[in-house]
């Protein structure tokens, strides 16, 4: 019995470790998309093309701050990601490619990170999120359509 419930209490502290590292991994991605979108948008001088990006690399910078919330909500500490490098490419489209990839593996995270989080409240911002992070695959999808057409 003693056996049981300890491993049931170290199950639980290897769960919350993990879910402490996939919110780090998070707020790494979300700062690097703000920057590669940024990048992305000074990549084109058509308006309809930049616009699409805005959506996404403004809903970064508030996805960054969300998940600074949820790690001091479950920490009690704050915390900063340092703004990564980037990588380059010398064709919008081919960065807007992998943008697709990203936002959906993205939501694959973000799945995951919710179905650990320890109350609703914390679980919505999460469905906001992922709802946004489906949105910016399906813009980005759009985007590469209308690149193709050139
Ligand atoms: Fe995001
Ligand atoms: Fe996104």
């Amino acid at each position: 019995m003693y056996q049981q419930n300890y491993r049931d209490i170290k199950d639980d502290m290897n769960t919350s470790k993990n879910l402490i590292d996939l919110i780090i991994e998070a707020m790494k991605d979300e700062r690097h998309d703000r920057v590669k979108y940024k990048m992305m948008m000074d990549m084109t001088k058509k308006d309809k093309i930049k616009e699409q990006i805005r959506f996404a690399y403004e809903d970064e910078g508030k996805h960054y701050k969300m998940f600074q919330y949820i790690f001091y909500q479950l920490t009690g500490k704050q915390i900063d990601i340092p703004i990564p490098e980037v990588e380059e490419y010398d064709e919008l489209i081919d960065a807007v490619e992998t943008s697709i990839n990203g936002e959906l593996a993205a939501v694959e995270l973000y799945r995951k990170i919710q179905s650990m989080l320890p109350n609703i409240g914390l679980r919505d911002m999460l469905f906001e999120i992922i709802t946004d992070e489906q949105e910016h695959a399906t813009r980005f999808t759009y985007v590469f359509s209308m690149l193709n057409e050139d």
